[in-house]
């Protein structure tokens, strides 16, 4: 396969030290989605980089379905208990926890005395690390707690980042890749093989490999791909197949299309800005398109679904569905595409909007 040349990144500059603290939080969030342990941020290393030249693909586009909200309720494992004035109030397991959101512009419906329960609040305080943006109200509490997700065991963390390990919203897509997990495991000998990129803390990996699938996890960060593992053991799942592996994904990928490589079912969850292990770069407008084509090469005779959604982002889940549309042409199924939302708890419950996404179907899941 040719090798082209990659296109330059941008450098991206420090932002100034006199940010406001909501500003701070905002840039820590960003670059911790985007697997930054630290702000230091400039261009693909050096040489620009070379892109592997993918064949064009022709083939109907797959058929395109309505727009699709996949909306996640209240469960015992999480709920969204309130939302307003710039923050939310959830409640992970037996915590109350009360962070910033900047989507909830609307004003909060419990009164300030419910908001005071919360057992850890998140400060943003730019000169501390850790928990130590944390606060915590009432009682001392450590970095991590346990959590479920439908029987599955896994730590929740408070980060410097305000994520507590978890982004609860993607339990839309772990119900629907489990059961088409499931159903095709049933009618084969072979695992499904499962992609997850940028995996993060990993549940998305343990569902799959729950639901049998043999399942190959990436992550920028080693310190996700750490917690991912501990996840793994606590959840119980030590011995099923995963692998585990700390790298930039358009790296990984492109090794795994030269080896030949196959996989089944293919979720990608980048952020919008984020770097690999050594350098590179991930601007999710510059390179997001590549991936998708490295994506498809990926796929195998008789794939099940890919996943991609996107975090914060001025664009349209129209954008991400044209992208996938093209990129998956020839391969038949259906596409949908939409926003995920969470639903307050409680009375006269609002709609919390996360992310876009866009899910492409086999025929047979
Ligand atoms: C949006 S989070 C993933 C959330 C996760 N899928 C979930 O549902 O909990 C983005 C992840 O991308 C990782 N990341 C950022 N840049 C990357 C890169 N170039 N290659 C691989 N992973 C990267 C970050 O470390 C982070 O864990």
């Amino acid at each position: 396969m040719a090798r082209t040349r990659r296109p330059n990144h941008k450098t991206v500059t420090k932002p100034a030290r006199t940010a406001s603290r909501k500003h701070e939080a905002d840039r820590s969030e960003r670059a911790h989605r985007g697997g930054g342990e630290q702000l230091k941020v400039s261009s693909r290393s050096g040489e620009p980089p070379t892109r592997l030249t993918l064949p064009e693909r022709t083939g109907m586009r797959p058929v395109e379905l309505g727009p699709l909200i996949l909306t996640v309720e209240p469960t015992r494992d999480y709920a969204l208990v309130d939302s307003g004035g710039g923050e939310k109030l959830e409640r992970y397991g037996p915590l109350l926890v009360r962070r910033p959101e900047n989507q909830a512009i609307w004003q909060p419906r419990l009164k300030p005395d419910e908001w005071w329960w919360a057992d850890a609040v998140f400060t943003g305080d730019v000169d501390e690390e850790g928990t130590g943006r944390w606060r915590f109200p009432h009682a001392p509490l450590g970095e991590t707690w346990p959590l479920v997700h439908d029987g599955l065991s896994y730590q929740g963390r408070f980060t410097s980042f305000r994520h507590v390990g978890v982004f609860p919203e993607q339990a839309a897509h772990w119900s629907y890749a489990e059961a088409a997990i499931r159903a095709a495991s049933q009618k084969t000998n072979n695992p499904v093989r499962v992609l997850n990129l940028f995996g993060y803390t990993g549940i998305a990996s343990l569902i799959a490999a729950r639901a049998g699938a043999a399942v190959s996890h990436v992550d920028a960060s080693k310190k996700a791909v750490g917690w991912a593992r501990e996840n793994q053991e606590m959840a119980g799942l030590g011995a099923r197949p995963i692998r585990w592996i700390c790298e930039d994904a358009i790296r990984y990928v492109e090794r795994e299309v030269k080896r030949g490589s196959r996989y089944d079912a293919i979720l990608l969850d980048p952020p919008k800005f984020g770097r690999g292990p050594t350098g590179e770069v991930w601007q999710l407008f510059d390179d997001l398109p590549y991936l998708l084509g490295l994506v498809r090469e990926l796929l195998s005779d008789r794939p099940l679904f890919v996943i991609l959604t996107a975090y914060s982002i001025r664009a349209s889940f129209y954008a991400l569905s044209a992208l996938m549309g093209e990129g998956l042409r020839g391969l038949g199924g259906t596409l949908q595409s939409g926003e995920l939302v969470i639903r307050e708890a409680g009375d006269e419950p609002r709609l919390l909007s996360t992310s876009l996404f866009s899910r492409w179907s086999a025929d047979h899941v």
